[in-house]
Parts: C-alpha cells; structure tokens; sequence
C-alpha cells in the first residue's frame, strides 16, 4: 500500500449531488467522467453516492437517479460471492472515506442491478476539501473475462500436473509390477520350498518399491499451505527415485552434488513440482541418452546479500529449438505437440515468484541447457505462513 499522502485525489466535493441526465445541465466535470471508459463513482462520509459516471451505469445496469444519494454499499455491494453478508466495515472502500486509506487494483466483486454479479479491479482515493476528507472516488473495470480466463488456466495447470504425475506413476510402478507378476508365476511352478521362498522374497522387494513410489506420491500431492524448512537433498533424492528405472533404461547417466547447508522455508510441494518439471524436461531433451546433473549449494544473493539456496539442473540434451525463443516462461509454447501442454515452465516461474526467488536458462542447440533457481531460506512467502 501506498504511504497515504502520496495516494489522495484533491478533488472538491461537489456541493450538491450531480446526476447524468438529460434535463439538468451537466457539470464539465461530469462530461469528462463520463467520457471515460473506467467505471467511476463517488461516495460522501456516509457512503452514499455523490456521482456516478455513464460508463459504471452501463456495467452495473442502474439509471444515475437509482444511485445518487443512495448507500453504494448497500446497492452493489451488500454479500460476498459466496452468498454470505459483505458489512460495509469489512469494505475497502469504507476505509478511504473513514481512514483515509487509498486502495489501489484490488480485485473485488458489485451486484448489477438484476442481482448477477461481476468482478471488478478497483481504485479508490479519498476526496479531500481543506485537508479533510470528503468522502472517496472509486474507478473500477470489469476484469470478468481475465479472471475466467485465469482460473481456466489453473485448471488447466492443475491437470497437467496430474497428468504428468499419473504417467511418470504409471510409468514407475508397471515394472515391478511386471516382475512380481513373473514370480508369481516362478514360486506357482517352483521346484523345491527354498525356491519358492526365494522368488517370494524378491517379489517383495518388489512389492516394497512400489509401496514407496506410491508414498513418494502421495507426499508429492499433499496439499501444503505453511511453508516449513525442507531439505532439498531428500527433495531431490526422491523424486529421481521416480526415474529410478527411466533413466537407465536411456542410458542417461545421474551425477549428483548435494550440499546445502541451509534448510530453506518453502512449501514443499510446489517445489517438488518445480524440481520434477525441470527433471523431466531434462529426461525429455536426452531421448539417446546422456548426463543430468544436479548442484545444490548454498548461496547467498550478490545483489541483496540474502542467504539462499542454489539448485542447478543441467543436461545434455537437445538444447531449445529456435521456436521456444522468447517464449521461454510462456504457458502453451511447447515443442512436444502430443505429450507437452507447455504449461511446466511457466508452472515452474510461478512457484519461485512466490518464495521469492529467481531462474535462470542457458541452452545451447545440440549441447544441452542449464537451469538455474536461487531461493532465499525466508521469502515474505515464508514469514507470511510461519
Ligand atoms: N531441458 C530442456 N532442454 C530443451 N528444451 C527444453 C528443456 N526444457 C524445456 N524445453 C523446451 O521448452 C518447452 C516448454 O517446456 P514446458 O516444461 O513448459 O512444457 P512441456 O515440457 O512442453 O510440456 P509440460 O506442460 O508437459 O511440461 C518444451 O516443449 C521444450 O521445447
Ligand atoms: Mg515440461
């Protein structure tokens, strides 16, 4: 939020409230807040409305005369979109005018006229006359569409993770379910009791890898919402037991550096989800074969001095094709037209945005590419959840 003195409108407060009609004439002020395509309205020290422009009356589906002088609150923004009751206390706009606190592109919803509603970025900033607040201007826009748009694309990124999970699962458990199945079908015609015995207890080890996959994977899924020190190295360890049989099967050979000696605050899940995307990047630029490493350091930040962790994940694979140039953290841009959604990385930018932290990329065509994510061991994220 932006300090207060340096957010407030000084607008005078009109004397007598003014209304877009046909039969009065119109104050010049009022053209020019009609001529805006923002939706803009005022409100006094009580919240009722002051001024409404042309283009908030056509969103909200009000004629001026049925919101002048009227409690706005009370008209378009009266419950949640949940159903429950919105009390004008608990209203942002009600501390511009009673507190003088500014707001600036919140997302919130108002009722239209026929009772539908709509979702809304707004602003708002105190009407100050002499130095004394007057009451308060909201401008606001329809942000509808974007917000549809958006949580589409969650939904979206949501499956695709899934989807990606389900397959490396499916993909992981079917070879020691093969085995098993192969002796079963050993211990059936074995000879002796010793050699029953014996393919019993490699069907177990057997069994046992595929009751830790099945852990692996529900850690992997559990949803997180504090974000809590993690050790990376185990991180790492068990998600490459995901690839335990890929891998080799690809001749892709694991050098692995590991130590770290900070325990960063991160919600484990996600990232989780940002080390196995770049994993499987990584396994899907070597389909011949070759070498992925993995780094993880400790590293504090040159620029700010904030103690961090490093993680590098390099392989040696193709390298980005020439289509993925500039659209590096772009949902949608994929080379892997049937099993790519290219939502990963800009899954991947998301999650460290949020601790806080930066990724990096180089690639070269033929030679390979290295990522490279720094998080800080407390992100505001962290504090935040702690
Ligand atoms: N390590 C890598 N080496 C070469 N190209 C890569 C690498 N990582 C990503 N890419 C390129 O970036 C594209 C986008 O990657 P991203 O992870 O976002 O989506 P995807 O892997 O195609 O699909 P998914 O949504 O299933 O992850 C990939 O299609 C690929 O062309
Ligand atoms: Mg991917």
């Amino acid at each position: 939020m932006m300090p207060e003195d340096l957010n407030t409108t000084h607008l005078t407060a009109p004397a007598q409230p003014h209304v877009t009609k046909g039969d009065a004439p119109e104050q010049p002020w009022q053209a020019l807040l009609d001529s805006a395509g923002e939706g803009i309205w005022g409100v006094d020290l009580e919240g009722r409305c002051t001024f409404v422009n042309r283009a908030a009356l056509r969103m909200l589906g009000f004629d001026a005369q049925e919101l002048i002088g009227q409690n706005m609150h009370a008209m378009i923004h009266h419950h949640h979109a949940d159903g429950s009751v919105y009390p004008a206390e608990d209203c942002s706009v009600y501390n511009v005018f009673r507190r003088n606190r500014p707001v600036s592109n919140e997302v919130d919803h108002v009722f239209r006229k026929d009772g539908s509603y709509f979702w809304i970025e707004l602003s708002a900033q105190p009407i100050l006359h002499l130095d004394k607040v007057q009451g308060a201007v909201v401008t606001f826009r329809d942000v509808t569409q974007h917000r549809m748009a958006e949580q589409a694309l969650r939904r979206s990124e949501k499956l695709a993770a899934v989807g990606q999970l389900a397959s490396s699962i499916a993909h992981e458990i079917n070879n020691p379910l093969e085995a098993v199945l192969n002796l079963v079908y050993l211990v059936r015609g074995a000879d002796t009791l010793e050699d029953a015995r014996h393919y019993a207890n490699l069907a177990e080890i057997e069994l046992v890898r595929v009751a830790d996959i099945t852990m692996q994977t529900l850690r992997f899924h559990r949803q997180q919402t504090a974000a809590a020190p993690v050790n990376l190295e185990d991180t790492i360890t068990a998600i490459l037991r995901l690839y335990a049989s890929r891998f080799p099967a690809r001749r892709i050979k694991v050098e692995q550096y590991l130590r770290a000696s900070h325990e960063p605050y991160l919600l484990e899940g996600d990232i989780r989800q940002v080390l196995n995307n770049l994993i499987r990047n990584a396994y899907d630029a070597m389909p011949h074969g070759g070498t992925l490493t993995i780094r993880l350091h400790s590293a504090t930040c040159l620029k700010t001095s904030i103690p961090g962790v490093r993680i590098t994940i390099a392989d040696t694979g193709t390298g980005f094709l020439p289509a993925m140039r500039g659209h590096l953290f772009e949902p949608f841009h994929t080379t892997k037209e049937v099993t790519g959604t290219g939502l990963g990385l800009w899954i991947t930018k998301g999650i460290v945005d949020k601790h806080e932290g930066r990724i990096y990329m180089r690639s070269r065509e033929g030679q390979g590419t290295v990522f490279t994510i720094w998080l800080p061991v407390q992100s505001a994220a962290a504090a935040v959840a702690a």
